[in-house]
């Protein structure tokens, strides 16, 4: 997903007016109500948690770096003229605050009993799924101690960068939290060697690297890395471990298909240089395994390319009503074909006017290596087609030509939002054969009622389909596929909590049926951009790979450590990933 053009929201500037029922600051967790033979990890109350001296020893063997976790909004509460809406939907701003996740939905316990909930201005806070303590990781040995600290008291982990996950994966209640935001080395070389192999020009980055500065740093070199549309996701965190998309991808193929080495400090607590001749298995898992299941990145290295001049167009078409969206669909799913030969990428985002029958198709085009001319040429038989159209005006259209570096450059995320989202990687097949399907399946899902949009990426084809013989992790539906494809569902902090859970669970229960029919019923999602209620995520997120990234989580995970929503092992944890079920 990209933020480069604020989208419109249902939520903006309407948080104001709530009630909040009493709720218990610590809430009760299930861990304690769960017969003993059963697994948990320790929590307040628990015989085996640490006590304050246990806390403070750690502490003082990390340099002071533990810190107490405050959700965003208790942050905002106690901070000396509160938050700005401004400040809110900041993802720089937000990144500076440890308990912060981008989407606040993920700090809410909704599914706790009694649920722990924490509001902007609101009047109680509870915990909710924060963590309840961080280290403030600046070295390996605070990761190497931290691990081993969670180890031995047996504590739930959470690891984050820049908690930008859309699926919550870097929160967890009652866990310990390493916060990799502060590993902040970046180095380039051009003759970066894995044993005597040299793999050429490369870029080193450590886990709290923000892509804006990859691309800053790139540009000073006269390189360019594949990066996501996004000014704060980590280049080597979560980003890396689901695969990467990019608008560089159908030129240079998905981020995780350039990497050369990860140093990762793993459950043990031993840091390792993992590439392809050490720790081989554990290289295929990090790109493209899912993010957070198999121990702290410390830094990842990938390759980058010469950088070059190409031109971003942004187009915005508006519909008059949901059956001229529909044949727009279908015209614009004929003529992705028109980006394949210069491998360009396109973010076809349709959000819907909540107020009348208009819905707008926004298409963020990046030209690769394309002058203004010729990005027009590429884009003249759409753009013609579509205005032929009964229904269809171009409301805005701006033409771009600069270094890619500052097109991918971004000044901030516009975040804050509660939001989940359910996504599927829509194969060539669809496009080639049947886009008509497309416009159908659109309609169908404007009629029912979209609480945002459906937001589009042809980030696929070209260097990403011509990359399938690299042996990873990474889910081969991506290397069939044309575009990757997100609903979103988005609600205030106002809606009574049925209501909430109805949203959360939307893409499954109604949107999924739909989509389905342009997807194909086995189709695949790129796990980074999904929904976290995926029930058979096993195949949906890494399809035939499942067992042998099993196989390699028992190797370097035994104890389940490393335990993420709808991630490798996952199946053997409730929820919270605090008991065994
Ligand atoms: C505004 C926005 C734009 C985006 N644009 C794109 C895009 O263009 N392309 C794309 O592919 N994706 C995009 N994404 C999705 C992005 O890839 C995921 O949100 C990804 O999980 C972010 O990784 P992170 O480490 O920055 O986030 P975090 O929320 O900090 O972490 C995400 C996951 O990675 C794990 N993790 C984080 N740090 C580490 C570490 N040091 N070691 C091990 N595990 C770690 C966490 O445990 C969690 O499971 C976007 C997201 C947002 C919010
Ligand atoms: C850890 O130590 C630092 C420095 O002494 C202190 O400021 C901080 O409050 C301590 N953290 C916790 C959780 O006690
Ligand atoms: C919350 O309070 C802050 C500070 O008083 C204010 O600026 C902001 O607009 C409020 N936000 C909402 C959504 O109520
Ligand atoms: C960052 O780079 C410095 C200088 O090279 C080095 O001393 C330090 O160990 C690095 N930090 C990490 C976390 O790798
Ligand atoms: C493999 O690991 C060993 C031991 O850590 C290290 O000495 C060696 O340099 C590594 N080799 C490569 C190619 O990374
Ligand atoms: C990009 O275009 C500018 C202006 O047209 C030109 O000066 C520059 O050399 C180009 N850069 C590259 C890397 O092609
Ligand atoms: C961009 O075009 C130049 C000049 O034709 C070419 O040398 C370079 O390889 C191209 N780069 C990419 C990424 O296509
Ligand atoms: C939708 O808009 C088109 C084009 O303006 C119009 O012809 C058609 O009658 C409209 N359909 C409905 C159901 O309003
Ligand atoms: C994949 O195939 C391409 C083209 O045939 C080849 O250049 C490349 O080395 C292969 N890569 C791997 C990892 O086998």
């Amino acid at each position: 997903m990209s933020t480069r053009r604020e989208l419109p929201s249902l939520s903006m500037g309407f948080l104001d007016a709530l009630v909040l029922p009493l709720l218990c600051a610590l809430s009760s967790v299930r861990a304690a109500e769960t017969s003993k033979t059963q697994m948990c990890r320790n929590v307040p109350g628990s015989a085996g948690y640490p006590n304050a001296a246990a806390w403070n020893a750690l502490n003082a063997s990390i340099s002071g770096r533990l810190v107490t976790m405050v959700p965003s909004a208790k942050f905002c509460a106690t901070r000396a003229g509160g938050c700005t809406d401004a400040e809110w939907t900041s993802a720089v701003f937000r990144s500076e605050i440890p308990g912060a996740m981008n989407q606040p939905n993920w700090e809410q316990g909704y599914d706790l009993t009694p649920p722990s909930l924490c509001y902007l201005n609101g009047t109680t806070c509870g915990q909710g799924d924060d963590p309840l303590y961080s280290v403030e990781a600046e070295t390996v040995a605070d990761i190497q101690t931290a691990v081993k600290f969670a180890a031995a008291h047996n504590l739930r982990v959470a690891v984050k960068a820049s908690g930008h996950d859309y699926l919550g994966r870097s929160t967890a209640p009652f866990s310990l939290l390493i916060h990799t935001s502060k590993l902040l080395n970046i180095s380039f070389t051009d003759t970066f060697f894995v044993g005597d192999q040299n793999m050429g020009f490369a870029a080193t980055v450590g886990s709290g690297v923000h892509s804006q500065v990859v691309y800053q740093q790139s540009k000073a070199n006269g390189r360019i890395a594949v990066g996501g549309s996004a000014a704060t996701v980590c280049a080597a965190g979560g980003y890396l471990q689901g695969a990467g998309h990019s608008a560089l991808a159908p030129t240079f193929g998905l981020a995780a298909d350039n990497v050369f080495e990860f140093h990762i400090v793993v459950a043990s607590g031993e840091l390792l240089k993992v590439n392809s001749v050490n720790n081989t298995d554990l290289f295929y898992a990090l790109r493209g395994g899912g993010a957070g299941s198999w121990g702290v990145i410390v830094s990842a290295t990938f390759r980058t390319f010469p950088t070059f001049n190409s031109t971003f167009a942004s187009i915005t078409l508006t519909a008059t009503n949901n059956t001229a969206m529909a044949s727009l669909a279908t015209l614009h799913a004929k003529h992705l074909v028109d980006f394949d030969a210069s491998r360009s990428s396109q973010y076809f985002y349709l959000i819907k006017d909540p107020s009348s029958a208009t819905s707008t198709m926004t298409l963020s085009n990046y030209m690769i290596n394309q002058t203004i001319t010729q990005s027009q040429e590429i884009l003249a038989p759409f753009i013609k087609a579509a205005q032929a159209l009964p229904g269809i005006t171009i409301t805005a259209s701006s033409y771009t030509y600069a270094l890619i570096n500052d097109i991918l450059f971004q000044q901030d995320d516009s975040v804050g939002f509660n939001l989940v989202m359910g996504s599927r990687l829509i194969p060539a097949a669809t496009y080639r054969d049947s886009p008509d399907v497309v416009g159908k399946v659109y309609q169908r899902l404007l009629d029912q009622g979209l609480t945002l949009g459906i937001l589009g990426h042809l980030v696929a084809g070209g260097q990403v389909a011509a990359n399938s013989n690299i042996s990873s992790a990474v889910n081969p539906a991506w290397r069939t596929a044309k575009t990757h494809v997100i609903l979103i569902n988005e609600w205030l902090d106002s809606l009574p909590l049925p209501q909430i859970d109805t949203i959360r669970r939307q893409f499954q229960d109604s949107q999924l049926p739909i989509f389905e029919q342009m997807a194909g019923p086995n189709a695949g999602a790129y796990s980074n951009e999904a929904d976290i209620m995926e029930p058979n995520f096993q195949t949906t997120f890494f399809g035939p790979n499942y067992a042998k990234l099993s196989a390699i989580k028992r190797k370097y995970d035994p104890d389940d450590l490393f335990i993420v929503r709808t991630g490798v092992g996952s199946e053997r944890w409730d929820e919270w990933g605090l008991c065994m079920v």
